[in-house]
Protein backbone atom coordinates (compact mmCIF):
# COMPACT_ATOMS: atom_id res chain seq x y z
CA UNK A 1 0.00 0.00 0.00
CA UNK A 2 2.77 2.27 1.40
CA UNK A 3 4.64 1.74 -2.13
CA UNK A 4 1.34 2.12 -4.25
CA UNK A 5 1.59 5.91 -2.64
CA UNK A 6 4.79 6.34 -3.30
CA UNK A 7 4.54 5.31 -6.91
CA UNK A 8 1.34 7.09 -7.35
CA UNK A 9 3.26 10.30 -6.07
CA UNK A 10 5.60 9.63 -8.36
CA UNK A 11 3.65 9.23 -11.46
CA UNK A 12 1.46 13.32 -10.48
CA UNK A 13 4.95 14.68 -9.71
CA UNK A 14 6.30 13.77 -13.18
CA UNK A 15 2.89 14.53 -15.24
CA UNK A 16 3.29 17.95 -13.43
CA UNK A 17 6.75 18.92 -14.35
CA UNK A 18 5.95 17.62 -18.06
CA UNK A 19 3.26 20.08 -18.20
CA UNK A 20 5.11 22.78 -17.24
CA UNK A 21 7.45 21.85 -19.61
CA UNK A 22 10.31 21.97 -17.26
CA UNK A 23 13.47 20.44 -18.35
CA UNK A 24 16.62 19.95 -16.28
CA UNK A 25 19.62 22.40 -16.78
CA UNK A 26 21.72 21.43 -19.68
CA UNK A 27 25.20 22.98 -18.68
CA UNK A 28 24.90 21.74 -14.99
CA UNK A 29 24.19 25.16 -13.65
CA UNK A 30 20.69 24.24 -11.93
CA UNK A 31 19.14 26.92 -13.87
CA UNK A 32 16.24 25.08 -15.78
CA UNK A 33 14.18 27.06 -18.60
CA UNK A 34 10.49 26.98 -18.64
CA UNK A 35 8.19 26.69 -21.20
CA UNK A 36 7.70 30.39 -21.50
CA UNK A 37 11.24 30.38 -21.99
CA UNK A 38 11.89 32.37 -18.40
CA UNK A 39 14.26 30.57 -15.90
CA UNK A 40 13.47 29.07 -12.73
CA UNK A 41 14.93 27.77 -10.11
CA UNK A 42 15.69 24.66 -8.68
CA UNK A 43 12.86 23.89 -6.73
CA UNK A 44 11.30 26.91 -6.50
CA UNK A 45 7.87 26.57 -5.17
CA UNK A 46 5.03 28.91 -5.92
CA UNK A 47 5.32 32.43 -5.54
CA UNK A 48 2.92 34.47 -3.02
CA UNK A 49 3.05 37.76 -5.26
CA UNK A 50 5.89 39.07 -4.04
CA UNK A 51 8.81 36.68 -5.70
CA UNK A 52 9.51 35.70 -2.51
CA UNK A 53 9.94 31.87 -2.31
CA UNK A 54 8.93 30.38 1.00
CA UNK A 55 10.48 27.53 3.12
CA UNK A 56 13.28 25.44 1.75
CA UNK A 57 13.56 23.06 -1.21
CA UNK A 58 9.78 22.88 -2.01
CA UNK A 59 8.86 20.50 -4.89
CA UNK A 60 9.92 21.70 -8.50
CA UNK A 61 7.85 24.12 -10.04
CA UNK A 62 8.14 26.70 -12.46
CA UNK A 63 8.70 29.87 -9.91
CA UNK A 64 8.57 33.20 -11.58
CA UNK A 65 7.60 33.26 -15.89
CA UNK A 66 10.31 35.41 -17.41
CA UNK A 67 10.14 37.41 -20.67
CA UNK A 68 6.55 38.45 -21.48
CA UNK A 69 4.44 38.33 -18.74
CA UNK A 70 3.91 36.36 -15.27
CA UNK A 71 2.18 32.77 -15.31
CA UNK A 72 -1.24 32.51 -14.47
CA UNK A 73 -1.44 35.63 -13.56
CA UNK A 74 1.42 35.70 -11.18
CA UNK A 75 3.65 39.51 -11.49
CA UNK A 76 6.96 39.04 -13.58
CA UNK A 77 9.90 37.65 -12.28
CA UNK A 78 12.94 39.87 -13.20
CA UNK A 79 15.29 37.98 -10.78
CA UNK A 80 16.27 34.09 -10.43
CA UNK A 81 14.66 32.92 -7.46
CA UNK A 82 15.11 31.20 -4.05
CA UNK A 83 18.80 32.45 -3.68
CA UNK A 84 18.45 34.92 -0.72
CA UNK A 85 16.07 33.08 1.40
CA UNK A 86 17.70 34.02 4.23
CA UNK A 87 19.41 37.35 4.29
CA UNK A 88 23.21 36.98 2.51
CA UNK A 89 26.38 37.14 4.64
CA UNK A 90 30.16 37.78 3.31
CA UNK A 91 32.10 40.47 3.16
CA UNK A 92 32.70 43.48 0.83
CA UNK A 93 35.68 45.87 -0.03
CA UNK A 94 34.17 49.01 0.12
CA UNK A 95 33.90 49.93 3.95
CA UNK A 96 37.61 49.93 4.79
CA UNK A 97 39.82 49.87 1.69
CA UNK A 98 37.49 51.81 -1.13
CA UNK A 99 39.23 51.89 -4.80
CA UNK A 100 42.31 51.11 -3.10
CA UNK A 101 42.14 46.82 -3.52
CA UNK A 102 43.68 44.35 -5.38
CA UNK A 103 44.28 40.22 -5.80
CA UNK A 104 46.10 39.91 -3.21
CA UNK A 105 43.69 41.79 -0.71
CA UNK A 106 41.40 39.27 -1.67
CA UNK A 107 42.92 36.19 -2.00
CA UNK A 108 44.29 37.29 2.15
CA UNK A 109 40.95 38.25 3.33
CA UNK A 110 39.09 34.86 1.50
CA UNK A 111 41.35 32.69 3.22
CA UNK A 112 40.69 34.26 6.65
CA UNK A 113 37.16 33.86 5.60
CA UNK A 114 37.57 30.50 5.32
CA UNK A 115 40.31 29.70 7.61
CA UNK A 116 39.12 31.70 11.03
CA UNK A 117 35.19 29.96 11.53
CA UNK A 118 33.66 33.14 9.12
CA UNK A 119 32.56 30.97 6.78
CA UNK A 120 31.21 28.52 8.67
CA UNK A 121 29.33 31.06 10.24
CA UNK A 122 27.48 31.44 7.40
CA UNK A 123 30.09 34.26 5.63
CA UNK A 124 30.38 33.38 1.76
CA UNK A 125 30.16 36.14 -0.39
CA UNK A 126 33.30 37.64 -0.87
CA UNK A 127 32.73 41.13 -2.62
CA UNK A 128 34.73 43.24 -4.79
CA UNK A 129 33.11 46.74 -4.86
CA UNK A 130 34.08 49.36 -7.05
CA UNK A 131 37.18 50.11 -8.73
CA UNK A 132 38.17 46.48 -9.52
CA UNK A 133 38.21 47.60 -13.69
CA UNK A 134 40.21 49.39 -15.85
CA UNK A 135 39.21 52.49 -16.53
CA UNK A 136 37.49 52.13 -19.91
CA UNK A 137 36.24 48.99 -21.69
CA UNK A 138 38.05 47.42 -24.52
CA UNK A 139 37.65 47.94 -27.82
CA UNK A 140 35.29 45.55 -28.12
CA UNK A 141 32.92 47.23 -25.47
CA UNK A 142 33.96 44.86 -23.20
CA UNK A 143 34.66 45.68 -18.77
CA UNK A 144 38.31 44.41 -18.43
CA UNK A 145 39.77 44.14 -14.45
CA UNK A 146 42.77 46.47 -14.01
CA UNK A 147 45.66 44.30 -15.31
CA UNK A 148 47.60 45.78 -12.05
CA UNK A 149 45.25 45.39 -9.25
CA UNK A 150 44.53 42.18 -10.55
CA UNK A 151 46.61 40.46 -12.99
CA UNK A 152 45.48 37.54 -12.82
CA UNK A 153 41.93 38.42 -14.20
CA UNK A 154 38.85 38.04 -12.70
CA UNK A 155 37.92 34.06 -13.38
CA UNK A 156 41.13 33.14 -11.94
CA UNK A 157 39.97 35.05 -8.66
CA UNK A 158 36.81 33.75 -9.47
CA UNK A 159 37.87 30.13 -9.20
CA UNK A 160 40.00 31.00 -6.31
CA UNK A 161 37.06 32.03 -4.40
CA UNK A 162 35.38 28.81 -4.82
CA UNK A 163 37.76 26.49 -4.65
CA UNK A 164 37.41 28.02 -0.93
CA UNK A 165 33.53 27.10 -0.82
CA UNK A 166 32.88 30.57 -0.75
CA UNK A 167 31.35 32.70 -3.35
CA UNK A 168 32.09 35.54 -6.24
CA UNK A 169 30.61 38.85 -5.86
CA UNK A 170 31.26 41.66 -8.02
CA UNK A 171 30.18 45.58 -8.65
CA UNK A 172 29.22 47.82 -11.42
CA UNK A 173 26.69 50.53 -12.11
CA UNK A 174 23.57 50.84 -13.73
CA UNK A 175 24.77 54.50 -15.13
CA UNK A 176 27.37 56.23 -17.76
CA UNK A 177 30.48 55.63 -14.65
CA UNK A 178 30.22 53.93 -11.35
CA UNK A 179 30.59 56.31 -8.42
CA UNK A 180 34.13 55.96 -8.51
CA UNK A 181 34.11 56.78 -12.28
CA UNK A 182 34.79 53.77 -13.65
CA UNK A 183 33.05 52.52 -16.67
CA UNK A 184 29.16 52.04 -16.17
CA UNK A 185 26.92 49.63 -17.23
CA UNK A 186 24.01 51.59 -18.95
CA UNK A 187 23.46 50.27 -22.27
CA UNK A 188 26.19 46.85 -21.98
CA UNK A 189 23.82 45.33 -19.43
CA UNK A 190 23.38 41.80 -21.56
CA UNK A 191 26.87 41.50 -22.78
CA UNK A 192 28.17 42.44 -18.62
CA UNK A 193 25.78 40.38 -17.23
CA UNK A 194 27.08 37.60 -19.54
CA UNK A 195 30.88 38.47 -19.13
CA UNK A 196 30.12 38.10 -14.81
CA UNK A 197 28.37 34.83 -15.65
CA UNK A 198 31.84 33.30 -17.55
CA UNK A 199 33.52 34.60 -14.66
CA UNK A 200 31.57 32.65 -12.21
CA UNK A 201 30.03 35.53 -10.53
CA UNK A 202 27.88 34.83 -7.91
CA UNK A 203 26.23 38.22 -6.77
CA UNK A 204 26.12 41.22 -8.44
CA UNK A 205 25.83 44.88 -6.41
CA UNK A 206 24.57 47.36 -8.92
CA UNK A 207 24.73 50.90 -8.12
CA UNK A 208 22.94 54.37 -9.25
CA UNK A 209 25.34 57.10 -9.89
CA UNK A 210 25.46 59.06 -12.81
CA UNK A 211 21.91 57.64 -14.27
CA UNK A 212 20.55 60.99 -15.45
CA UNK A 213 16.64 61.17 -15.58
CA UNK A 214 16.85 57.17 -15.90
CA UNK A 215 14.17 55.56 -13.82
CA UNK A 216 14.99 53.58 -11.29
CA UNK A 217 12.81 50.91 -11.69
CA UNK A 218 12.74 50.43 -15.13
CA UNK A 219 16.28 50.70 -15.25
CA UNK A 220 16.87 47.65 -12.51
CA UNK A 221 14.46 45.41 -14.53
CA UNK A 222 16.51 45.69 -17.22
CA UNK A 223 19.56 44.68 -15.63
CA UNK A 224 17.43 41.68 -14.03
CA UNK A 225 16.25 40.38 -17.45
CA UNK A 226 20.09 40.75 -18.34
CA UNK A 227 21.79 38.46 -15.38
CA UNK A 228 17.90 35.85 -15.76
CA UNK A 229 19.37 35.69 -19.68
CA UNK A 230 23.11 35.00 -18.42
CA UNK A 231 21.51 31.68 -17.29
CA UNK A 232 23.75 31.69 -13.92
CA UNK A 233 22.14 32.19 -10.95
CA UNK A 234 23.49 35.52 -9.45
CA UNK A 235 22.09 37.36 -6.55
CA UNK A 236 21.04 41.21 -7.58
CA UNK A 237 21.72 43.55 -4.52
CA UNK A 238 20.45 47.04 -5.58
CA UNK A 239 22.21 49.82 -4.40
CA UNK A 240 19.54 52.73 -5.45
CA UNK A 241 19.79 54.40 -1.73
CA UNK A 242 16.05 54.11 -1.32
CA UNK A 243 15.55 57.43 -3.66
CA UNK A 244 12.67 55.56 -5.71
CA UNK A 245 11.48 53.89 -2.55
CA UNK A 246 12.65 50.34 -3.73
CA UNK A 247 10.94 48.59 -1.06
CA UNK A 248 7.62 49.14 -3.19
CA UNK A 249 9.10 47.69 -6.12
CA UNK A 250 12.06 46.13 -6.40
CA UNK A 251 11.18 42.47 -4.78
CA UNK A 252 10.12 41.15 -8.19
CA UNK A 253 13.43 42.72 -9.30
CA UNK A 254 16.48 42.42 -6.68
CA UNK A 255 17.07 39.80 -3.66
CA UNK A 256 17.94 43.28 -1.93
CA UNK A 257 18.22 46.90 -1.71
CA UNK A 258 19.50 49.30 0.03
CA UNK A 259 17.74 52.21 1.88
CA UNK A 260 19.62 54.81 2.76
CA UNK A 261 22.75 57.19 1.63
CA UNK A 262 25.88 55.25 3.10
CA UNK A 263 27.18 54.07 6.26
CA UNK A 264 30.27 55.32 8.38
CA UNK A 265 32.08 53.93 11.19
CA UNK A 266 30.45 56.35 13.35
CA UNK A 267 27.39 55.71 16.14
CA UNK A 268 25.59 59.11 14.81
CA UNK A 269 26.37 61.75 12.89
CA UNK A 270 22.71 63.00 13.66
CA UNK A 271 21.45 62.85 9.49
CA UNK A 272 18.17 60.39 10.75
CA UNK A 273 19.67 58.05 7.52
CA UNK A 274 19.19 61.02 5.13
CA UNK A 275 22.36 61.91 4.27
CA UNK A 276 23.96 60.95 1.14
CA UNK A 277 27.49 60.18 2.61
CA UNK A 278 28.36 59.29 6.52
CA UNK A 279 25.08 58.05 8.40
CA UNK A 280 26.12 56.77 11.49
CA UNK A 281 24.74 52.91 11.83
CA UNK A 282 22.12 54.46 14.66
CA UNK A 283 21.32 56.85 11.89
CA UNK A 284 20.37 54.29 9.51
CA UNK A 285 18.56 52.12 12.12
CA UNK A 286 16.64 55.17 12.85
CA UNK A 287 15.61 55.55 9.07
CA UNK A 288 13.91 51.76 8.74
CA UNK A 289 11.87 52.31 11.60
CA UNK A 290 10.20 55.52 10.57
CA UNK A 291 9.88 54.19 7.01
CA UNK A 292 8.37 51.20 8.92
CA UNK A 293 10.60 48.99 6.34
CA UNK A 294 10.27 46.09 8.45
CA UNK A 295 6.63 45.19 6.24
CA UNK A 296 8.35 44.83 2.90
CA UNK A 297 11.20 42.35 3.86
CA UNK A 298 10.86 38.51 3.47
CA UNK A 299 12.64 35.73 2.50
CA UNK A 300 14.69 36.36 -0.72
CA UNK A 301 13.63 40.09 -0.16
CA UNK A 302 15.25 42.31 2.38
CA UNK A 303 16.07 45.83 3.25
CA UNK A 304 19.93 46.70 2.92
CA UNK A 305 20.48 48.91 5.70
CA UNK A 306 24.55 48.80 4.22
CA UNK A 307 27.42 46.95 4.52
CA UNK A 308 28.55 46.81 8.52
CA UNK A 309 30.66 48.92 10.25
CA UNK A 310 31.64 46.33 12.88
CA UNK A 311 35.34 46.48 14.07
CA UNK A 312 36.04 49.20 12.18
CA UNK A 313 37.80 52.36 14.23
CA UNK A 314 35.34 55.06 14.22
CA UNK A 315 33.34 52.83 16.87
CA UNK A 316 33.80 51.08 20.11
CA UNK A 317 33.46 47.78 21.31
CA UNK A 318 30.30 48.54 22.36
CA UNK A 319 29.25 50.13 19.30
CA UNK A 320 30.45 47.55 17.37
CA UNK A 321 28.47 44.66 18.97
CA UNK A 322 25.09 46.67 19.33
CA UNK A 323 25.65 47.71 15.54
CA UNK A 324 25.94 44.06 14.71
CA UNK A 325 22.89 43.23 17.35
CA UNK A 326 20.69 45.49 15.76
CA UNK A 327 21.80 44.19 12.24
CA UNK A 328 20.50 41.17 12.80
CA UNK A 329 16.94 42.11 14.43
CA UNK A 330 16.85 43.88 11.14
CA UNK A 331 17.49 40.74 9.29
CA UNK A 332 20.03 42.61 7.54
CA UNK A 333 21.99 41.54 4.73
CA UNK A 334 25.58 40.90 7.15
CA UNK A 335 28.05 41.84 4.63
CA UNK A 336 31.14 42.83 6.72
CA UNK A 337 33.27 45.57 6.25
CA UNK A 338 36.67 45.51 8.13
CA UNK A 339 39.82 44.65 7.55
CA UNK A 340 40.02 41.04 8.51
CA UNK A 341 43.91 40.98 8.76
CA UNK A 342 43.80 43.00 11.47
CA UNK A 343 40.72 42.01 13.40
CA UNK A 344 40.95 41.50 17.36
CA UNK A 345 39.22 38.13 18.86
CA UNK A 346 36.46 40.29 20.31
CA UNK A 347 35.54 40.86 17.47
CA UNK A 348 35.85 38.21 15.37
CA UNK A 349 33.69 36.97 18.38
CA UNK A 350 30.91 39.14 17.62
CA UNK A 351 30.91 38.54 14.23
CA UNK A 352 31.29 34.59 14.37
CA UNK A 353 28.00 34.75 17.83
CA UNK A 354 25.89 31.88 16.38
CA UNK A 355 23.26 32.60 18.81
CA UNK A 356 23.46 36.40 17.58
CA UNK A 357 23.34 35.06 14.00
CA UNK A 358 20.58 32.81 14.45
CA UNK A 359 18.55 36.10 14.67
CA UNK A 360 19.30 37.33 11.38
CA UNK A 361 18.83 33.94 9.61
CA UNK A 362 15.95 32.33 11.14
CA UNK A 363 13.62 31.07 8.79
CA UNK A 364 10.52 33.05 9.19
CA UNK A 365 12.48 36.06 7.86
CA UNK A 366 10.81 38.74 9.87
CA UNK A 367 12.60 42.15 10.11
CA UNK A 368 12.34 43.34 13.45
CA UNK A 369 11.18 46.92 14.14
CA UNK A 370 11.04 49.69 17.64
CA UNK A 371 8.85 49.14 20.17
CA UNK A 372 9.41 51.35 22.75
CA UNK A 373 11.62 54.86 22.00
CA UNK A 374 12.06 56.87 24.93
CA UNK A 375 15.34 59.39 26.24
CA UNK A 376 18.17 56.91 26.24
CA UNK A 377 16.15 53.66 26.34
CA UNK A 378 14.94 51.96 22.81
CA UNK A 379 13.62 48.28 22.91
CA UNK A 380 13.30 46.48 19.29
CA UNK A 381 11.83 43.31 18.99
CA UNK A 382 11.87 40.61 16.05
CA UNK A 383 9.27 37.87 15.91
CA UNK A 384 11.25 34.38 14.91
CA UNK A 385 10.12 30.74 13.87
CA UNK A 386 8.50 28.44 16.63
CA UNK A 387 6.67 31.03 18.50
CA UNK A 388 10.33 32.88 19.75
CA UNK A 389 11.01 36.25 19.67
CA UNK A 390 14.18 38.36 19.77
CA UNK A 391 14.38 41.43 22.02
CA UNK A 392 16.73 44.14 22.05
CA UNK A 393 17.54 47.07 24.46
CA UNK A 394 19.43 49.92 23.32
CA UNK A 395 21.67 52.04 25.71
CA UNK A 396 21.07 55.35 23.46
CA UNK A 397 22.63 57.43 26.65
CA UNK A 398 26.24 59.14 27.01
CA UNK A 399 26.40 56.98 30.34
CA UNK A 400 26.61 53.44 31.29
CA UNK A 401 23.52 52.75 32.95
CA UNK A 402 21.66 50.15 35.25
CA UNK A 403 18.13 49.39 32.39
CA UNK A 404 15.54 47.51 33.43
CA UNK A 405 12.93 45.57 31.19
CA UNK A 406 9.06 45.04 32.69
CA UNK A 407 8.66 42.51 30.07
CA UNK A 408 4.95 43.11 30.42
CA UNK A 409 5.37 46.42 28.36
CA UNK A 410 5.70 44.04 25.53
CA UNK A 411 2.00 43.65 24.16
CA UNK A 412 3.20 41.08 21.48
CA UNK A 413 4.44 38.77 24.64
CA UNK A 414 0.99 39.23 26.47
CA UNK A 415 -0.45 36.17 27.80
CA UNK A 416 2.37 33.95 27.36
CA UNK A 417 5.46 33.30 29.65
CA UNK A 418 9.00 32.85 27.79
CA UNK A 419 11.74 31.81 28.79
CA UNK A 420 14.71 34.36 28.42
CA UNK A 421 18.42 34.12 27.32
CA UNK A 422 21.00 36.36 27.31
CA UNK A 423 22.48 36.44 24.01
CA UNK A 424 25.75 38.19 24.78
CA UNK A 425 26.53 37.27 28.41
CA UNK A 426 25.38 33.84 27.48
CA UNK A 427 23.36 33.59 30.91
CA UNK A 428 19.62 31.77 30.74
CA UNK A 429 17.80 34.81 33.05
CA UNK A 430 14.19 32.71 33.89
CA UNK A 431 11.45 33.64 32.49
CA UNK A 432 9.59 36.86 31.66
CA UNK A 433 7.94 36.63 35.11
CA UNK A 434 10.65 38.86 36.36
CA UNK A 435 11.71 41.76 35.34
CA UNK A 436 14.96 42.26 33.73
CA UNK A 437 17.70 44.56 35.27
CA UNK A 438 21.34 44.84 34.08
CA UNK A 439 23.98 47.45 33.71
CA UNK A 440 24.25 48.26 30.07
CA UNK A 441 27.53 50.89 28.62
CA UNK A 442 27.01 53.22 26.42
CA UNK A 443 25.76 52.56 23.27
CA UNK A 444 25.59 49.14 23.72
CA UNK A 445 22.72 46.35 23.79
CA UNK A 446 21.21 43.43 26.36
CA UNK A 447 19.98 41.68 23.49
CA UNK A 448 17.78 38.49 24.29
CA UNK A 449 16.12 35.47 22.59
CA UNK A 450 12.18 34.66 24.41
CA UNK A 451 11.15 31.03 24.11
CA UNK A 452 8.02 29.98 24.88
CA UNK A 453 7.97 28.12 28.65
CA UNK A 454 6.43 24.64 28.54
C1 LIG B 1 28.14 54.30 -3.53
C2 LIG B 1 27.58 53.09 -2.77
C3 LIG B 1 28.67 52.53 -1.88
C4 LIG B 1 29.87 52.13 -2.71
C5 LIG B 1 30.37 53.30 -3.53
C6 LIG B 1 31.43 52.90 -4.53
O1 LIG B 1 28.45 55.34 -2.69
O2 LIG B 1 26.46 53.47 -2.02
O3 LIG B 1 28.18 51.42 -1.14
O4 LIG B 1 29.51 51.06 -3.54
O5 LIG B 1 29.31 53.91 -4.26
O6 LIG B 1 31.87 53.97 -5.28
Amino acid sequence: MKKLMILLILCVTTIALAQDGAAPSPDGTGVRINSRGGIAAPGAAATDGTGARRGRGGAGGAGGGVFGGGRRGQPQVYKYQGLALTPPMGWNTWNTFGTNINETLIKETATIIANKGLKDAGYVYVVLDDAWMARERDENGQLVADPVKFPSGMKALGDFLHSLGLKFGIYNDAGTRTCAGYPGGRGHEYEDARLYASWGVDYVKYDWCNTGSANAQETYRTFGLALLAAKRPMILSMCEWGTAKPWEWASPIAHLWRTTGDIQDRYSTNTRGRGGYGNGWKDILDRQTEQKLEQYAGPDHWNDPDMMEVGNRGLTFAESRAHFSFWCMLAAPLMMGNDLRIMTDDILKVLTDKDVIALDQDPLGKQGYRLIDEEGREVWVKELSNGNWAVCMLNDSPADVVMTLAWSDIPVLAGKTYKVRDLWSKKDLGTTKDNYSGSVVTHDVALFRLTPAE
